[in-house]
């Protein structure tokens, strides 16, 4: 199993975290697991160097306080396994222009940009995503909706290679966990949290202060009407508050509805904001923790690449001789 998040963003937010991250931790006990930090992703967007690096260090800690294991898990950044990219260069040349240009996230990503900012690399970028991917013949792949398609491309393409040149890698499944698969903006509930959302009083970050978590809750746009039960269509804001509770607590939906059953929508909104400060002061804790050690977090990151690279040289080397690429005395 295989999954990463972008570090283009100063913390991972909420959606990061129960779209992806809790399903990372679950999986890992039953599956090989590699975790990654995708800066090669990260350097397709106009961006400053020395905070990419930050950026990098604060995804790694992340990972871990959110219960990413070393000891079970490779954890490990792109940019230390140069086979992603060599991968990602043959995948290239099979890949139709057409079929790259039907990417929905980069046509959203190029049209906020504008098309002549948005580079090649934007471009292509689910090609190495896919080369992520099968380096490690990953069976699963948890991610959130809005990666479905970059996976199906990968699908795609991994069946279009065994085909031509012979069976060589495993056809990925999604991992999407329905009912995290999308966590909404708390003050637009019709469009997905992300980092990249206009204003960030509707995003919560993993290292927003309870302080900032409670008033972010306490001004969450809720929906007409005040009985609070779940119905996504008519009641986007109080289902999607309903579903981080769900998440959080691990009790079912239905649960939670029974639980807050002839009560109003500000006694949610004041629950839920508790419940999220708490969680989000302690991740902080860990995250600021693990930070301020970053010798240890270099050694977990180099032992994880180290895991890595055994497993992606393996891949490349098969795909290098499949594709017709001398084999004979090399440097
Ligand atoms: P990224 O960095 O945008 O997001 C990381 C993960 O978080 C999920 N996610 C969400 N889930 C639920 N609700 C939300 N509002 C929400 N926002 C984000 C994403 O679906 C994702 O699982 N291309 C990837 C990174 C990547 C990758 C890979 C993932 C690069 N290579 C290989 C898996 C395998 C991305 O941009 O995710």
């Amino acid at each position: 199993m295989l999954s990463g998040a972008q570090p283009t963003a100063d913390s991972y937010h909420l959606g990061n975290y129960f779209g992806a991250f809790k399903q990372w931790v679950a999986l890992q006990d039953e599956f090989e697991a590699f975790y990654f930090v995708p800066d090669l992703h990260a350097v397709t967007v106009e961006y400053d160097p020395a905070l990419l690096r930050e950026r990098t260090y604060v995804a790694a800690a992340q990972f871990l306080a959110a219960g990413v294991d070393p000891d079970r898990s490779a954890l490990f950044v792109q940019s230390h396994v140069p086979e992603h990219a060599q991968l990602a260069w043959v995948l290239g040349g099979i890949t139709g222009f057409g079929e790259a240009s039907r990417m929905t996230q980069f046509k959203d990503k190029s049209v906020k940009g504008g098309q002549d900012l948005s580079s090649v690399g934007l471009f292509t970028y689910p090609i190495l995503m896919a080369a992520d991917i099968l380096l490690y013949q990953a069976d699963k792949v948890p991610v959130g909706e809005d990666q479905r398609q970059h996976v199906e491309l990968t699908r795609n393409l991994a069946q279009r290679f065994n085909h031509r040149f012979g069976e060589t890698f495993t056809v990925p499944e999604p991992h999407i966990v329905k009912a995290t698969a999308k966590i909404y903006d708390l003050q637009d509930p019709t469009s997905k949290m992300s980092g990249s959302n206009q204003s960030h009083a509707g995003v919560v970050d993993l290292t927003d202060t309870p302080k900032q978590v409670a008033k972010k809750l306490r001004s969450a746009v809720t929906d007409s009407g005040t009985e609070i039960a779940f119905d996504p269509v008519a009641k986007p804001g109080i289902s999607n508050l309903l579903s981080i509770y769900s998440a959080l607590t691990g009790d079912p939906v239905e649960t939670v509805v029974a639980e807050f059953e002839g009560r109003q929508y500000g006694h949610l909104k004041v629950a839920l904001g508790d419940l999220l400060a708490e969680f989000v002061g302690a991740f902080g804790d860990r995250t600021r923790e693990l930070l301020d050690d970053r010798g240890e977090l270099d050694r977990i990151l180099a032992q994880g690449a180290t895991q890595a690279r055994e497993v992606a040289a393996t891949t490349l080397d098969l795909v290098y001789e499949r594709s017709g690429f001398v084999r004979g005395i090399r440097p």
